[in-house]
Parts: C-alpha cells; sequence; structure tokens
C-alpha cells in the first residue's frame, strides 16, 4: 500500500512482470542508475532496488521496486512480490508477439490477485527495434485501455520514456 511519510513525501511499492527477456532489469537500471547493460543477465529469484522522483509539485515518490525473474520456473514466486504492491508495470517485448500474451497473463493474475487501487502500466520495450515490431501499438494501446492501464512504449537502451514511466505512475497514485 502507499503510505504518506507525510503529505509530500510518498512511498510506493513497485512490481515489474514480464517474460524472461524483455528489458524488466535494464529499465529499472536504466530509471535508477541512468546506465544500460547490453550483457544483462536473467534475474535469479527477484532483485531489489529503490529509487526517489521529484515531481514538478515538489512532491517525491519513493519507489520500492522489485524486479521480478521471468523465467517460468519462477513463475510461482510472483505474488510474493505483487501482494501489497501500489503499482504495477507489466512488461513485453515490441518484437515479441509470445511475450505481448504472456503480459496479457500477468494482467488478468495482477486483475485477480493484486490490490484493488493498484496502478498498472502496459510497458512495450525495445521500442528502438522498430524494424522488428510485431505488436502494433494501437493493438497494446486498445488492451491497455479495456483493462484500465496506461500504455507506453519504452526503450532502455535509449533512454526512451523510461523517467515519463515512473512520472505517470507517480501522478496517477491514489
Ligand atoms: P529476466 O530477468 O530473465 O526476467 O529478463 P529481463 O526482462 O530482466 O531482461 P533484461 O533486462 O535482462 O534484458 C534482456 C536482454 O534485452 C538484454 O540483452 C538487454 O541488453 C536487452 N534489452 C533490454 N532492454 C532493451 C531495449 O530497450 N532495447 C534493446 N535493443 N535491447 C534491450
Ligand atoms: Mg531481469
Amino acid at each position: 500500500e502507499n503510505s504518506a511519510t507525510d503529505s509530500k513525501n510518498l512511498k510506493v511499492k513497485l512490481v515489474l512482470l514480464g517474460d524472461s527477456g524483455v528489458g524488466k532489469s535494464c529499465i529499472v537500471l536504466r530509471f535508477v542508475r541512468g546506465q544500460f547493460d547490453p550483457t544483462s543477465k536473467v534475474t535469479v529469484g527477484a532483485s531489489f532496488l529503490s529509487q526517489t522522483l521529484a515531481l514538478e509539485d515538489s512532491t517525491t515518490v519513493k519507489f520500492e521496486i522489485w524486479d521480478t525473474a521471468g523465467q517460468e520456473r519462477y513463475a510461482a514466486l510472483a505474488p510474493l512480490y505483487y501482494r501489497g504492491a501500489g503499482a504495477a508495470v507489466v512488461v513485453y517485448d515490441i518484437t515479441s508477439a509470445e511475450s505481448f500474451s504472456k503480459a496479457q497473463y500477468w494482467v488478468k493474475e495482477l486483475q485477480k490477485h493484486g490490490s484493488q487501487d493498484m496502478v498498472m502500466a502496459l510497458v512495450g520495450n525495445k521500442a528502438d527495434l522498430h524494424e522488428k515490431r510485431t505488436v502494433s501499438s494501437q493493438d497494446a494501446q486498445e488492451y491497455a485501455e479495456r483493462n484500465s492501464m496506461f500504455f507506453v512504449e519504452t526503450s532502455a537502451k535509449t533512454a526512451d520514456n523510461i523517467n515519463q514511466l515512473f512520472e505517470e505512475i507517480a501522478k496517477r497514485l491514489p
């Protein structure tokens, strides 16, 4: 749950979910350290990082980020990380239709078992690989709207829309 430490300083538990290899860890690394690692290793279990974002109105939001492992063998651990989360980022790779199907699985899972007031984002990552795109922006946008999520395409490689993703989440927190 989101808890206000005072009126201007919020804290939120955020979970990233999605298929292995879609770029969850790279999104977090880009947001927290401003870096990109082309040799990023698969995540084992989950990893935790935190980052504080200052908004224009001088509110600060501390994100406590759980970056989950996308490999199938870790799927049963996911509830440990999304339980009590105030925000969820469901990631797919715009060059992989299979990863978009997997994202829809995670959205259903969150709708069934997540908190009612969870802020949910659908993220199409690897937008820099547009020449290999197999998931259309319009299909993803429509899916997101039907499921009361906001949608953005990002690139952890070029940093495109990474800060905007977290800013949009911050603005939507209850
Ligand atoms: P798991 O930990 O197994 O769940 O995977 P993950 O979703 O954390 O993937 P990770 O962030 O480790 O990235 C997987 C691969 O995709 C790495 O080789 C990255 O360098 C690459 N990658 C991640 N984001 C991008 C991106 O925006 N563009 C491109 N071109 N490659 C990316
Ligand atoms: Mg990872």
